[in-house]
């Protein structure tokens, strides 16, 4: 996933053709990670090379009932990958920086405005929006777009809840999550790799799908900071980097949202993103996946000795959300 910025190659003080792009750098450091450890893939992080994390300290308890409509046999991944094994740039891009920075975000006070088009526009305290409908556990499947998965149970309410709650008005058409982009607390915002503030979005017809969980923990406490604390989307038929985490604005639009991942390279990662094991990532296949934790006995190496598993259509929810996009080309609209 790591790939150019726009300003990245815009070079701002360095012309492009001293730089070498960030890409082939990336791609170079992952061919030599890849020919040291002795294996081929196409989507491995350097994260592998020094696995051995500390355990994770836990945090406050947060009770919720498991919603048995969305158990499923796969056994969790467990706790300490969940926690060590992040994407969240704005505390670095290798995978064990979130769990070794986010200790510096203050997860309050804070807010989170629901803004644009709808008839009662809010902002909500944290601790409000926490408490404005039930929640669930629920066990999802997650699938990111580098090629590994995990099984996650989280915490939290449909999104719909707090949709019907501010009453979108009838020109409402998407919903775009925007996150918290503070220097102070986050020392990944200092690097160009994305333009900030992390922006994600949805069709209004998907933020209203019930899988769409508006999430406040996981594992039965409240997400540690890394996993995008206090509050993030989660969907599990999509790529996990439509998940925005530490939101504090839900804006109501009428047209498609601009999307980080889609404006630093609107090639490979597509506004749908949905999982989908026929459309290739440009530069690697999609069909399978690797669980994270399901390295046995190698000694720490994460994904890369995890078996293969074939990756399903909408991460394994097509039941459920296939007649979201019925005669739309899923390959055009990726
Ligand atoms: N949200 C923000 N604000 N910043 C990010 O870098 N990374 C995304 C997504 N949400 C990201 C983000 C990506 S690429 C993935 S795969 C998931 O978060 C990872 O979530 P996890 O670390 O809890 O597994």
């Amino acid at each position: 996933m790591l790939i150019p910025s726009p300003k990245w190659l815009r070079g701002d003080d360095i012309a492009a053709s001293e730089i070498t792009p960030r890409h082939v750098f990336e791609s170079r450091r992952r061919l030599m990670m890849m020919a040291a450890a002795g294996a081929a893939g196409a989507t491995l992080s350097p994260w592998f090379m020094r696995r051995a994390h500390a355990a994770q300290a836990h945090g406050a308890k947060l009770a919720a009932k498991l919603n048995q409509a969305y158990a499923i046999s796969e056994k969790p991944t467990p706790y300490d990958d969940v926690t060590t094994y992040n994407n969240f740039y704005e505390f670095g891009t290798d995978k064990s920086d979130p769990a070794r920075y986010a200790g510096t975000l203050r997860t309050r006070p804070w807010q989170v405005s629901v803004e644009g088009l709808v008839k009662q526009p809010k902002v909500y305290d944290i601790d409000e929006l926490l408490k404005l409908a039930p929640l669930e556990e629920r066990v999802y499947r997650m699938r990111c777009v580098e090629g590994w998965s995990m099984v996650i149970p989280w915490i939290g309410y449909s999104l719909s809840e707090l949709i019907k709650r501010v009453e979108p008005q009838p020109g409402a058409k998407f919903v775009q999550f925007i996150t918290l982009a503070d220097k102070k607390q986050m020392p990944g915002i200092g690097s160009p790799v994305l333009d900030w503030p992390y922006s994600e979005g949805l069709r209004m017809d998907e933020a209203m799908h019930p899988l769409a969980l508006l999430t406040f923990g996981l594992y039965g406490e409240v997400l540690p900071n890394q996993n995008g604390a206090p509050v993030r989307m989660v969907l599990p038929w999509k790529y996990g980097f439509k998940s925005a985490k530490s939101i504090v604005k839900i804006r109501f639009v009428d047209k498609q949202p601009p999307t980080s991942w889609n404006l630093a390279a609107a090639n490979e990662y597509g506004f749908y993103s949905n999982v989908n094991p026929d459309v290739d990532h440009p530069r690697w296949s999609q069909a399978t996946e690797r669980r994270i934790g399901e390295d046995k006995g190698s000694g720490g190496f994460a994904a890369l000795f995890a078996p293969k598993r074939k990756t399903l259509p909408f991460n394994g929810y097509g039941q459920q959300v296939a007649s979201l996009y019925a005669g739309m080309d899923l390959k055009k609209n990726f």
